[in-house]
């Protein structure tokens, strides 16, 4: 038996020295200490032998089983660094590239429009998407059959839930609840059944309402004329025009001086040299009527603009789908 084993090393080792395939390790050692290997089918005939003999028989076995061992996982260190360069593993090479996601550009200029009017003493206050019919057109001195309901197209859930046409609601279920003095942003998605370069049934708004004692129409002024020059250049001249909406009295929509022409006319402009940003005007006194606030007490103002529409000016994009398709190439611009 001892011959035997000795023979079983001699071979063990010029098998694993001719080996050269890693692949192949497995089945050698499967070959000689695997259940039915030859190591078990030598120790089998252990019965046989005289009693006397076992205990050396059995550590001289253990020894080779272990020796084996041994040299397998040598090998397979062995094979590991002889393998060719190309398939190697080399630690010093910088790691794969991970994607990483940036914010949105429609939230970077919500982030920016929202720090202007932080810094002027706004704070940022938030209403339901779907909102009822009261606070999207009643309180706000649109009432049923007035034809500034056609002014937009609304997505009805029934004759008085809906998803909201504006952020003016909020306005509303802001002065319904705080006390005055007001001074608020209301950020957020409205909807509109409309779709082409220029209008996405879902987009953003920011709305603006001061109401204070003594609000004038030069608090208006002064407060867009800050924003505006903070976010476009303090060169940029704004202009007011004359304008109507029911909730607001008197009314004015904002042009500010074109961005790309500087004014003297192109086509983002129209060749009108003007871009209209926003709505705005003097709360309607009707409308304090609607939340019981008294108008011989205080005045305000309040206003209302796309984000989109300011992105799209700040960043010369010409189709507001770009903002909603998710494709990374547009989106990684802004990142
Ligand atoms: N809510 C108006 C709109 O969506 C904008 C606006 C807001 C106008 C506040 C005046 C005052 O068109």
């Amino acid at each position: 038996m001892e011959k035997q084993l000795e023979e079983l090393k001699r071979s063990f080792c010029s098998d694993l020295e001719r080996l050269s395939k890693p692949e192949d390790l497995e089945q050698l050692r499967i070959q000689y200490l695997g259940r039915k290997g030859r190591l078990t089918s030598i120790l089998r005939q252990m019965g046989q032998i005289d009693p006397g003999e076992r205990p050396r028989m059995g550590s001289l076995s253990n020894a080779l089983k272990t020796f084996m061992e041994e040299e397998l996982s040598r090998k397979i260190e062995d094979l590991g660094r002889r393998e060719p360069a190309g398939e190697a593993l080399d630690v010093t090479l910088p790691g794969r590239n991970v994607r990483r996601g940036s914010i949105h550009i429609l939230n970077q200029v919500l982030f920016e429009l929202q720090e202007i009017f932080l810094n002027l003493g706004f704070t940022i206050v938030s209403g339901p998407e779907v909102e009822d019919d009261y606070h999207n057109f009643e309180a706000l001195n649109i009432p049923e059959h007035h034809p500034a309901r056609d002014m937009q197209d609304t997505f009805y859930f029934s004759r008085d839930v809906l998803l909201r046409t504006h952020t003016s609601p909020v306005q509303i279920r802001v002065m319904e609840t705080s006390d005055l003095p007001v001074r608020i942003i209301a950020p957020g998605k409205v909807y509109r059944c409309d779709s082409d370069v220029s209008h996405s049934p879902m987009f953003h708004q920011v709305e603006g309402l001061w109401v204070e004692e003594g609000i004038s129409f030069a608090h208006l002024k002064g407060v867009l004329y800050e924003f505006i020059h903070i976010l476009f250049g303090p060169d940029i001249p704004l202009r007011f025009r004359p304008s109507f909406f029911p909730f607001t009295e008197p009314s004015a929509e904002v042009d500010m001086g074109c961005i790309s022409c500087k004014g003297r006319g192109c086509r983002v402009c129209k060749n009108s040299g003007w871009l209209e940003i926003l709505g705005c005007g003097m709360v309607d006194p009707q409308v304090y009527g609607f939340v019981g606030i008294d108008p011989e007490q205080v005045t305000g103002f309040a206003f209302g603009l796309g984000v989109e529409r300011v992105a799209m000016l700040k960043y010369a994009i010409d189709d507001i789908r770009l903002f909603f398709d998710n494709d990374v190439r547009f989106l990684s611009q802004f990142s």
